[in-house]
């Protein structure tokens, strides 16, 4: 059979990652995939650009609609990036009967219910593992290997670039700012770090990942976000004296009363293997109801890795591209007809666990005042650590910190208690506030 002839919209580190895969391992590759797969066709603004990194080994061009108006291209692979080109392109592709494979989250978090649908209409395959935890095969994990499962939550560290600030900060009893500065001389974190540390780029993966597990259409609007530039390194220390790490978390739940769809940090028992994930790693969680807990690791990004997510894709259009459409895998898990209404909670109903530290003026009565606060309000308490005045002020200290951590309760109740407490005289600083899961 012909070899299946692919185009790269905007090449670059992840499409040379494909190129070089795709050559490397091209036999094994054919012998999996039934049929030959070639990039006959790149882009790239700047063609000097694109011929230094694909030599003579495909048709450069700069304009990317070249590729969707190309007949002889069957799969456009969409690596631009963005939400206003990228999503042109893709839309046009589909239009031209084209099957789209995409590394793009923020697309999909975004467009996700317009994009499935038109490809749905054409009967074309949209497919996107590269877009989530980078050679992690999480969405196949999800779609199909777990295809049995009610699953009934999803957590993940789903940002190399945050886990690798919070990993530094934890080692070298660091800053957030120190950090960032270091991770972007290194090359870890963008010059423009926003979507990272601000946990966006995490929540357009979490949009997806729950979109799939739950079988309910992406909704990044309804994401609860928080990232974290606001996290102090003796957070991190009084966390690990609990016996917890902290980590940013994406945190898909089933509840009776909907689905719970966050990014924020927390406290995660050091003991749990999550815990353990350090620097640009990447770890997903999901919790099925016959498998239990699973637990996928990996590289979240980079070249190859990534390389290796698309041409997973590839392989699958490859072998399915000449079946019924309604024989192919549901692009978000669940027949396009059955998807649920399930609504996305809002944080106020959200029910978890918390990290509450107060500086406090070290007096008597203070501690007792602030559990019975929390005591009207129902919340239990589940440890206290009061560190003392000198240690944390120094000698002749009239301040000290008071860390509670709490057992399950709504958010909103939280939320009312916490304004309370702020209000105390002798409550003297914001307090700081950090979710904290258990995860078993
Ligand atoms: N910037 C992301 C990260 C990789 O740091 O994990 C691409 O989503």
């Amino acid at each position: 059979m012909k070899p299946i002839q692919v185009g790269i919209l905007g090449i670059g580190t992840v499409g040379s990652g494909v190129f070089n895969v795709l050559q490397r391992n091209q036999e094994e590759i054919k012998r999996r995939a039934g049929r030959g797969i070639e990039v006959t066709m790149v882009s790239r603004r700047n063609i000097a650009e694109a011929q230094a990194l694909v030599g003579d080994r495909a048709q450069v061009v700069a304009d990317a609609r070249a590729i969707v108006q190309n007949p002889a291209i069957d799969i456009v692979v969409e690596l631009i990036g963005g939400t206003t080109l990228a999503k042109e392109l893709v839309l046009e592709a589909i239009a031209a009967g084209k099957h789209v494979v995409t590394a793009n989250k923020a697309l999909l978090a975004v467009h996700g219910t317009e994009i499935f649908a038109a490809a749905h209409a054409k009967g074309v395959m949209v497919a996107f593992e590269a877009a989530v935890a980078g050679g992690i095969p999480i969405i196949k994990a999800l779609r199909e290997g777990l295809t049995a499962n009610s699953i009934q939550w999803v957590a993940g560290i789903i940002n190399g670039t945050t886990n690798f600030i919070l990993s530094e900060m934890r080692d070298k009893g660091l800053d957030f700012s120190v950090v960032l500065k270091e991770a972007q001389r290194l090359g870890y974190a963008e010059a423009d770090p926003t979507f990272d540390i601000e946990g966006v780029d995490a929540a357009h993966k979490l949009t997806l990942m729950s979109a799939i597990a739950f079988g309910i259409p992406v909704q990044f609007d309804k994401a609860y976000i928080e990232g974290i530039t606001q996290l102090g390194a003796q957070d991190i220390r009084y966390a690990e004296q609990l016996g917890y790490r902290i980590k940013l978390l994406g945190i898909t739940k089933r509840t009776a009363n909907g689905v719970e769809l966050r990014v924020h940090p927390s406290l995660v028992p050091a003991k749990r293997l999550i815990a353990n994930v350090e620097g640009a790693m990447n770890a997903v969680m999901v919790q099925g109801d016959a498998v239990g807990t699973t637990l996928y690791y990996g590289k979240g990004a980079g070249s190859e890795p990534t390389a290796s997510a698309v041409i997973a894709d590839l392989v699958d259009i490859a072998r399915l591209h000449t079946a019924e459409p309604a024989q192919r895998v549901p692009y978000l898990a669940f027949q396009h007809h059955s998807m649920s209404d399930l609504p996305v909670l809002p944080m106020g109903e959200v029910v978890t666990s918390y990290y509450l530290r107060l500086r406090v003026a070290d007096q008597a009565g203070v501690l007792a005042t602030v559990t019975g606060l929390l005591a009207a309000a129902d919340i239990s308490i589940d440890a206290v650590l009061q560190r003392e005045a000198d240690e944390v002020g120094g000698e002749g200290a009239t301040q000290t910190d008071v860390i509670i951590l709490t057992h399950d309760c709504i958010e909103s109740r939280m939320n009312a208690a916490l304004s309370q407490m702020q209000a105390l005289p002798t409550v003297l600083a914001p307090i700081t506030r950090i979710r904290k899961e258990e995860l078993a």
